[in-house]
This record gives C-alpha cells, sequence and structure tokens, in this order.
C-alpha cells in the first residue's frame, strides 16, 4: 500500500476498513477493535477529543504495511509510533500526533519507574520493548518528563495495555468506524485536506467491512 504525503481523515477511516480485521499478532484482537477499545476508555475518562483521537489512532502505522499484522514476531521495529504521528501531524496537529508519537517512549518510561509494570504487559509488548530499546535510562526518563506531551503519552500507554481484550467490541466494524468518525468531526483540522491525487487511497468510497463481529 502506498500512503498519502497529505491524507485526509478519509484516509484513516479508510485504512481500518480495509484492515482493521486484521488480527494484532500476539493479542486476542483484531487492529480495529484494539483502536476501538483503546478510544473507548479514553471516552470514559473524559479525555479530550485529542487525545481520543490520539487513542484511536495510535497504532495505524502498523497498518501502513501490506499485512496490517505485528513485526515484533520477525524481530523487526518497524517504528510505527514516528510513522503514523507524522502522518497524523499533518492533519491534527501536535495534541494528537505527540502521544501517538511518544507512546513507545511512555512504555519503556513505565518499566523504569514502575517495577510492576513489565508483570502487566502482554507478550508482544515485552516481544517490542526488548526491540525499542527496553526500560529507559534516569537521564531518558528526565527528558521524557521534559516534553509538554508526556502525560497524555502516559494516559494513552495505559489504556493501550488495556486495549486488548477479547470479545470487547461495537455492535458492528461500520458502527465502530461511525464513532472513529464522531471523535475525528470534533477535533479541528489544522488546514483543509487536499484532494488525494493518484493513490491507492485516494478514493472517498469507504469499503464496507464484513470480517468483524
Ligand atoms: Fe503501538
Ligand atoms: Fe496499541
Amino acid at each position: 500500500m502506498t500512503h498519502l504525503l497529505a491524507p485526509t481523515p478519509e484516509y484513516f477511516i479508510e485504512l481500518y476498513s480495509r484492515h482493521g480485521h486484521v488480527a494484532y499478532a500476539g493479542e486476542p484482537v483484531v487492529h480495529l477493535a484494539h483502536a476501538w477499545q483503546c478510544g473507548q476508555l479514553a471516552l470514559y475518562a473524559e479525555a479530550s477529543p485529542h487525545l481520543q483521537l490520539a487513542c484511536w489512532l495510535h497504532d495505524l502505522g502498523h497498518l501502513l504495511g501490506q499485512s496490517g499484522d505485528t513485526p515484533t514476531l520477525a524481530g523487526h521495529n518497524d517504528q510505527h509510533e514516528q510513522v503514523g504521528a507524522d502522518l497524523i501531524e499533518s492533519l491534527w496537529g501536535p495534541l494528537v500526533a505527540e502521544p501517538v508519537r511518544l507512546h513507545v517512549q511512555a512504555k519503556r518510561y513505565l518499566v523504569k519507574r514502575n517495577p510492576h509494570y513489565l508483570d502487566r504487559l502482554s507478550d508482544d509488548s515485552r516481544r517490542s520493548l526488548a526491540l525499542q530499546g527496553g526500560a529507559m535510562s534516569d537521564a531518558e526518563c528526565a527528558a521524557f518528563e521534559c516534553s509538554p506531551h508526556h502525560k497524555p503519552a502516559l494516559l494513552l500507554r495505559v489504556w493501550d495495555e488495556q486495549a486488548k481484550q477479547a470479545g470487547w467490541f461495537a455492535r458492528s466494524a461500520n458502527a465502530a468506524l461511525a464513532q472513529l468518525r464522531l471523535v475525528m468531526s470534533q477535533v479541528p483540522l489544522l488546514s483543509p485536506p487536499r484532494p488525494a491525487m493518484g493513490t491507492e487511497m485516494g478514493s472517498d468510497r469507504v469499503v464496507s467491512v464484513t470480517h468483524l463481529p
């Protein structure tokens, strides 16, 4: 799949329409269910719309590969947080993008600061942690705390780990995507999206999903 240098919100909807049914390898959820659960946890916690949207989209970088599968099983760090954050930033700016960009660093921070946090990580999160550099050093923790976005990133990270629950999902994939559209509508765009030209994902058509409950 190619991806846009200047995506539209509908691009993200279509990304999850096409690839949301793919299993998040090593976890008992598919990608859309993981995104939906993370978004729901942020909603229940009355997070800002910006942070809710960040929770929804935090792992979209995984979906930009053909398989949508997690690469950790192959020992590969796909740097999905950077890929996703760069696309998100062009649309909604740093309040959405930076928690996404920092959600991997937040895991490294929490493992350093809380000795019990590692015990709560899933097998896939532990695999990726090793690939991502393991626990932060004290100097890295201090630098992380200097980011104005580190607190929302930590919240996102906690919900991220909780958003891997088998059997918890919206009534349908299309209902989940409607919720994602609603959250997107609550976060102002930095500028009107440009028309998408010459890319696979350039259509406004949203592919309906039949693979999900
Ligand atoms: Fe992630
Ligand atoms: Fe995640």
